[in-house]
C-alpha cells in the first residue's frame, strides 16, 4: 500500500523568534512510519519540528505550520491508500503573528489564538475508499471522546491514549491504547513500546485494506 504518515508537533508562529506549540515528539508516527517500510510499503511522512531521525526509505515532507501540514497532507492524500494522523496538529494560532519581535514590558501580555482548521474534518468528504486512521489525546473521558472524534470526522480507526499516564502519550518510548472502530467495538492494549503500537496498527490495515491497494 501507499501510506501517508503525520507525526510530530506544529509550530504556530507569535514573531520570528516565538512560536506556540505542543508536546509531541513524534515517537508515535515516526514508529508507524518505520514499521509500515519495513513491511515493504511506500511511506510518505509528512513532520513537524521534531529531534528524531527519519527512518530510511521513507519520502519525508518537514512543515512547520499546521497550515504547511494540511496543504502536504491535501497534496499528498489523491496519491494514497491509507493516511494515518499521528500528529498533533495545534487547534490555536496567534491571530496576528509580528514581522518584529516584541518587546518585552512589565505588563502582562494577552495573545489572541484564531482557531486552526481540523484537517480530519476536511478529508472526510475526499476520503472515497481509503482507510483513514486518526489519534485521540485525552486527559480524561477517554472513550466518549475517542468515539465522538471517530465519528465527526468520519474516520475508520481511531487510537486512544490517556495522555496522562506516565507511560502512555507525550515524549515517552511506550503507549497505552485502546483502537476503536465505528462499530462501537474497540480493544485496549497493555502498555507497550511505541513501536509495537505501530505493528498494531499497520497489522489493522493491511487487514481492512481493498484487495486493490494491498
Ligand atoms: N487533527 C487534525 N487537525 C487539527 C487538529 C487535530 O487533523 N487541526 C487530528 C489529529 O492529528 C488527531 C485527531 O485530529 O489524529 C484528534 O486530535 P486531538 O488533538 O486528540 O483532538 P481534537 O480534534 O483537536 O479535539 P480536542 O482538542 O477537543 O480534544
Amino acid at each position: 500500500m501507499k501510506l501517508m504518515v503525520t507525526a510530530g508537533p506544529t509550530r504556530e508562529p507569535v514573531d520570528p523568534v516565538r512560536f506556540v506549540s505542543n508536546r509531541s515528539s513524534g515517537k508515535m508516527g515516526y514508529a508507524v512510519a518505520a514499521a509500515a517500510q519495513l513491511r515493504g510499503h511506500d511511506v510518505l511522512l509528512v513532520s513537524g519540528p521534531v529531534a528524531i531521525k527519519a527512518p530510511g526509505g521513507v519520502e519525508l515532507i518537514m512543515v512547520e505550520t499546521a497550515d504547511q501540514m494540511q496543504r502536504a497532507v491535501m497534496a499528498g492524500f489523491n496519491k494514497v491508500d491509507a493516511l494515518v494522523m499521528a500528529a498533533a496538529v495545534a487547534d490555536w494560532r496567534p491571530a496576528v503573528v509580528h514581522v518584529q519581535k516584541q518587546k518585552k514590558s512589565s505588563t502582562s501580555l494577552t495573545l489572541p489564538l484564531e482557531p486552526v482548521p481540523d484537517i480530519l474534518a476536511q478529508l472526510a468528504g475526499i476520503k472515497g475508499s481509503r482507510l483513514v486512521v486518526g489519534f485521540a489525546a485525552e486527559t480524561e473521558n477517554l472513550l466518549s471522546e475517542a468515539q465522538r472524534k471517530l465519528s465527526a470526522k468520519r474516520l475508520d480507526m481511531i487510537v486512544a491514549n490517556d495522555v496522562t499516564a506516565p507511560d502512555a502519550g507525550f515524549e515517552v518510548d511506550t503507549n497505552r491504547v485502546v483502537l476503536v472502530w465505528p462499530d462501537g467495538s474497540s480493544r485496549e492494549l497493555p502498555c507497550m513500546p511505541k513501536t509495537d503500537v505501530a505493528e498494531y496498527i499497520i497489522d489493522w490495515l493491511e487487514e481492512n485494506l481493498p484487495a486493490s491497494a494491498t
